[in-house]
């Protein structure tokens, strides 16, 4: 045969491998307002970069009819390209191909990107849109998702894993992005569940939609699953590439330094006055983060979900930075079982990749009651005590006004390694409120006396006065500095870079056991 000849045959055969289940299928798709899996691989990748792996791998299924619905490549398309000119594995479920559904060779594709990505050191993201295990194959499908699941956990703090989910992700399958470290959803387009409504229905006799059950909006705000709900496809890819700007490709490597432009220096005047004078009003922490970080470029993570703690990603000079932070303009800022598990989650996903953290403080405590108590809050708080004190990366802590009780514990101070601990003037360290305590103390004494109200008053003062207040803390050294909060900014700045050689371990172990 001709060498031309040979070339139109590879030609025809890309062609085809292209097309995946056929132009009236790659209609459909875009009927539905969705794209391909190759147009979603182009808009996340830089332009031209991608290569692809396997695009005429096939699957050997027989039964039912498969043997006639052959489709070069199967259901998924993998291979590699750059974000920002960096690496970044990534594949694609063709929905034109058997509904993207997982084979034996699909999960093959999957796992062998997985394997490169690990071994050569780099991201992977996966582009989800599936109808699940292929029906036909049976058991080869479900040792499919195994193998897959199998990857997702040892890459695990090796590279990070971010998964966007585009169509359907149901039954067993939802477990493969839920084992990676972030989820996005696409609103009323995309959906996770492990039964849908009509099996809901029969075993529960609830009436529920899909949307309802397992959409986007329900994932990012209620169960926590999904880490942003996109407004469209085109968002969640920007969503995903700015999230990879912050990373590291591995965690052997420290995350990417980019040139800073905000001064260093810079004074924030505002922030000597953004604590109101009342101890029970509120403020917005979001706006003191804005002003700290550069450029106020503040990148969210699970911005709807226990919206009584932030976190997210920014940058200070240029390197970036983890911020786990109490909003006091919700719920007070109390810590809470949801937002325990997502400061947790947050905080080892920082250590994993040597991203510094910055806490900043302002708690009043744990939520009391039933529902908490029952579900569990001293075990899942404990998580996030858990994650503070097993990280080993730089730690920042600064107080902006109450740091009570447990809360105080838990939220990066001196005794679970924190590194430089600050406080504003506005610190209220102390074991609790100055109500509460004078309660507990003065109580019994306070019935006896003619004015209780007037006594009680007082005696709440003095305990304002001697212990609700930084300086204790300060003269005992588990705060190394009382600092202006204009000075903040500068602060921070100055104590990452102190700690950027920073070296601690934990002791030689399998692995902790984490209080899950
Ligand atoms: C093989 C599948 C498939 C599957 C869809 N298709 N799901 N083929 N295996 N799992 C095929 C359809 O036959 C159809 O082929 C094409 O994909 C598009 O499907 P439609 O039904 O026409 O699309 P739509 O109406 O959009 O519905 C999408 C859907 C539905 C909701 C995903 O297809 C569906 O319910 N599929 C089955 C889902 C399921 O039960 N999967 C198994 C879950 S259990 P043609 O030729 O017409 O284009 C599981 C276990 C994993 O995954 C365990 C891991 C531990």
């Amino acid at each position: 045969m001709k060498m031309s000849d040979r070339l139109d045959h590879l030609q025809e055969l890309r062609e085809k491998a292209k097309l995946g289940g056929g132009q009236q299928r790659i209609d459909r798709q875009h009927a539905k307002g969705s794209l391909t899996a190759r147009e979603r691989i182009d808009l996340l990748l830089d332009k031209g970069s991608f290569e692809e792996f396997d695009m005429l791998k096939t699957h050997r299924c027989v039964d039912f009819g498969m043997e006639k619905q052959v489709f070069p490549g199967d259901g998924v398309v993998t291979g590699y390209g750059t974000v920002d000119g960096k690496t970044v594995y990534v594949f694609a479920q063709d929905f034109t191909v058997l509904g993207g559904s997982l084979s034996e060779t699909v999960s093959e594709k999957i796992c062998k990107l997985m394997d490169m990505a690990m071994k050569n050191g780099s991201p992977v993201v996966g582009l989800n849109d599936s109808g699940g295990a292929r029906i036909q194959e049976g058991i080869e499908s479900l040792a499919g998702f195994s193998e897959l699941f199998q990857r997702n956990v040892m890459a695990s703090g090796v590279v990070p894993q971010i998964s966007a989910i585009f169509g359907p992700c149901a039954g067993g399958a939802v477990y493969s992005p839920a084992l990676t470290d972030f989820v996005v959803m696409v609103q009323n387009k995309s959906y996770m569940f492990l039964t849908g409504p009509k099996v809901v229905k029969a075993t529960t006799h609830e009436e529920v939609t899909v949307e309802e059950l397992g959409g986007a909006a329900m994932h990012s705000s209620r169960s926590g699953v999904s880490d942003y709900a996109a407004v469209t496809e085109e968002d969640a890819v920007v969503y995903i590439r700015r999230l990879l700007s912050f990373l590291p490709q591995n965690n052997l490597e420290n995350p990417p330094v980019i040139e800073c432009v905000d001064p260093g220096d810079r004074l924030i005047d505002d922030l000597n006055h953004i604590v109101p004078e009342s101890p029970n009003a509120a403020y917005d922490m979001k706006e003191v983060i804005l002003q700290i970080i550069d450029n106020r470029d503040f990148f969210e993570i699970k911005e709807n979900y226990a919206p009584n703690l932030i976190v997210g990603f920014a940058r200070f000079n240029g390197m970036t930075v983890g911020i786990v932070a109490n909003q006091p303009a919700y719920l007070a800022g109390v810590l809470d079982i949801d937002s325990s598990v997502k400061g947790a989650r947050f905080v080892r996903f920082c250590d994993c990749f040597n991203i510094p953290v910055l806490t900043l403080v302002d708690v009043p405590g744990f939520l009391p009651g039933t529902v908490q108590e029952f579900g569990g809050v001293i075990r899942n708080g404990a998580k996030l005590m858990y994650a503070y004190a097993e990280a080993t990366i730089p730690k920042v802590t600064v107080i902006t006004r109450k740091a009570y009780g447990g809360a105080y514990c838990v939220m990066s101070p001196k005794h679970l390694r924190g590194d430089i601990n600050y406080s504003w003037p506005t610190g209220e360290i102390a074991v609790m409120g100055a109500k509460g305590a004078v309660g507990i103390l003065y109580g019994r004494e306070a019935a006896k006396q003619e004015d209780s109200a007037a006594f009680l008053a007082g005696k709440e003062k003095e305990y304002q006065d001697k212990v609700t207040n930084p300086y204790i803390a300060a003269q005992r050294g588990y705060i190394d500095d009382i600092i202006e909060p204009s000075h903040t900014r500068l602060r921070i700045i100055k104590a990452l870079r102190l700690l950027q050689n920073k070296r601690d371990t934990n002791p030689m172990k399998k692995h902790g056991n984490i209080p899950l």
